[in-house]
């Protein structure tokens, strides 16, 4: 194997999901202390109240405590080159969660032992499901009371409609957290000292060893050989197709707090996931084996470092080497260029990088040329990956600046955060550049929103919000080119005509009902959903 095939081998790109405090950036944080790529835990997540984990880069995120923005991080482990996504834990911002899904190749999802199945779960792994990618349950907080275990696989199995097929088994919980059985080895893996900051101590111990009642104690011995037996018995097969399609979840149970679990976790993890998969580009199929450069944007955040008003473009590599002497073309933006300052955050820092392969993610800086979906390759190829949908927003405001004449900053400001697909803008016909009509998936986004827009921009907003819940692209079916009139519609009062920054004309509507209402009504249009 080249050293080119043995890089893009040997990588690994999983995104992190959890309802928030299941203990995401803990485990994170304990997946780059194995991986060396930091010395001790508590350098990615700061003390209490702060809550300054790397992966947080907004104020906002600090103060509410919640994970606003994804991030990306690259640590080695036992010969792999691993790239962990951080996605929100909030559901209003399920929509940059499905994008960065887009980037992974598979997904952890971390649940709280205590707690099972928890509201942003449900979400969360929905917007997981719509792609189909392998999903691993992390059961967290073992050292911790927890629920019993068969239970809480019972409620993922209910809830969220996945098989589950536990890799290995809990010895207790709480203070009697003991270990964790491997089905595969059937052997006991033994914690003796409680990691911490550093990594866990533990040894194994085979099932039939005449020492486990002086280990485990008697009472837990036996409920383990119960629990095996029952297992066995129950649980389904074992079937890596199955785990590769989505359609059958890995479990394994650990604490990320005092590590233990967490290495027996990335072992089985590593070897169970994929090296980078193919991509589609339309007809065409990309393999990450190509020797050709290509990768799509996927994100994209401005602002992130308020000492530089600099704006990345986050992309996965999705086949060959990308070096950063070379040009790239960028297909929708259809020109020829070299990405500047490609950088990779490794653990704390960003860094400048020379190069990178498929299954990486790199962030460039943005003049304000990329959207979220473009394309990259190697010039002289012109193929569009996939497009990623957009979420329909569902929440619409009115909004303006409060000052008059900070216009041009406000509109600035709007149209950034738009093209980084955080919110969706449109204008009325009769308005003029002073308002905008923002629509957003999530209301938390209008938050965010109005925080950026003072901080980043120094501009106070007005809002409003506007009763519309959907909205639909018209199309005409008279054969005229020209765009529709209001004063041609027949329009109920809870629908309203707007235009989005492209010139597009859609309709916003209060209710489902009024969609038909508008259908009937109006023969000339076609309404459509994307
Ligand atoms: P999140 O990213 O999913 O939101 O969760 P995070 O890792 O921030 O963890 C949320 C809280 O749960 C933190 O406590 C963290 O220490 C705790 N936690 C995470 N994993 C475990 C675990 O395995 N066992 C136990 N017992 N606790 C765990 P906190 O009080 O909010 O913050 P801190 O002061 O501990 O940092």
């Amino acid at each position: 194997m080249s050293k080119y095939e043995s890089e893009i081998n040997r990588r690994r790109t999983f995104a992190i999901i959890s309802h928030p405090d299941a203990g995401k950036t803990t485990l994170t944080e304990k997946f780059l202390l194995y991986g060396g790529a930091i010395a001790q835990a508590g350098q990615v997540k700061g003390k209490k109240n702060t809550r300054a984990a790397t992966s947080d880069w907004m104020e906002i995120e600090k103060q509410r405590g919640i994970s606003v923005t994804s991030s990306v991080m690259q640590f080695q482990y036992e010969g792999y080159c691993i790239n962990i996504l951080d996605t929100p834990g909030h559901q209003d911002f399920s929509e940059d969660t499905y994008r960065t899904l887009m980037a992974a190749d598979s997904a952890v999802m971390v649940i709280d032992a205590a707690k099972g199945v928890e509201a942003q779960t449900r979400k969360l792994f929905k917007v997981c499901a719509m792609r189909d990618i392998p999903i691993f349950t992390f059961i967290n907080k073992m050292d911790r009371e927890a629920r019993d275990s068969f239970e809480l696989l019972e409620e993922l199995e209910t809830e969220l409609g996945i098989e589950t097929y536990p890799v290995n088994w809990p010895i207790g919980c709480g203070k009697d957290f003991k270990g964790v059985y491997d089905r595969e080895s059937q052997k006991i893996i033994h914690f003796t000292s409680n990691g911490g900051a550093k990594a866990a101590t533990a040894t194994e111990v085979a099932l039939g060893d005449p020492n486990l009642d002086g280990l485990i104690g008697a009472v837990l011995h036996q409920k383990l050989t119960d629990e095996i037996e029952l297992l066995d018995g129950a649980s389904a097969e074992f079937d890596l197709d199955r785990v590769r399609h989505g359609k059958l979840s890995p479990v394994f149970f650990g604490s990320a707090l005092t590590n233990f679990g967490v290495e027996p976790f990335l072992e089985h993890f590593l070897k169970m996931t994929t090296a980078p998969l193919p991509r589609k580009a339309g007809e065409e199929v990309i393999d990450s084996m190509d020797e050709d450069f290509s990768a799509f944007v996927f994100k994209i955040q401005a602002n992130m470092n308020k000492a530089h008003r600099d704006r990345i473009a986050f992309m996965r590599v999705c086949s060959g080497r990308f070096d950063a002497d070379k040009e790239v073309y960028h297909v929708q933006g259809g020109k020829k260029l070299r990405l500047s300052r490609p950088q990779q955050l490794m653990a704390a820092e960003r860094e400048i990088i020379e190069e990178a392969y498929a299954g990486d993610i790199i962030g460039v800086f943005d003049p304000g040329i990329f959207s979220i979906g473009d394309t990259l390759c190697a010039p002289g190829k012109k193929f569009k990956f996939d497009p990623i949908p957009t979420f329909a927003p569902e929440h619409f405001r009115r909004v303006r600046s409060l000052d008059t004449m900070k216009r041009k900053q406000f509109l600035k400001g709007m149209e950034q955060i738009a093209q980084e697909g955080a919110i969706q803008i449109f204008k009325t016909p009769y308005s003029g550049m002073e308002e905008v009509i923002v629509g957003v998936v999530g209301t938390l986004q209008f938050d965010v929103l109005e925080y950026r827009l003072k901080n980043e921009y120094n501009v106070d907003l007005y809002m409003e919000g506007l009763p519309y819940e959907y909205l639909r692209w018209i199309e005409r079916t008279d054969g005229i080119e020209e765009p529709v009139k209001e004063e041609d519609l027949n329009l109920g009062t809870d629908t309203k005509l707007v235009e989005d920054y492209k010139g597009n004309q859609l309709l916003l509507f209060g209710s489902q009902w009024a969609i038909h209402w508008t259908e009937d009504r109006n023969k000339q249009l076609k309404l459509l959903e994307f």
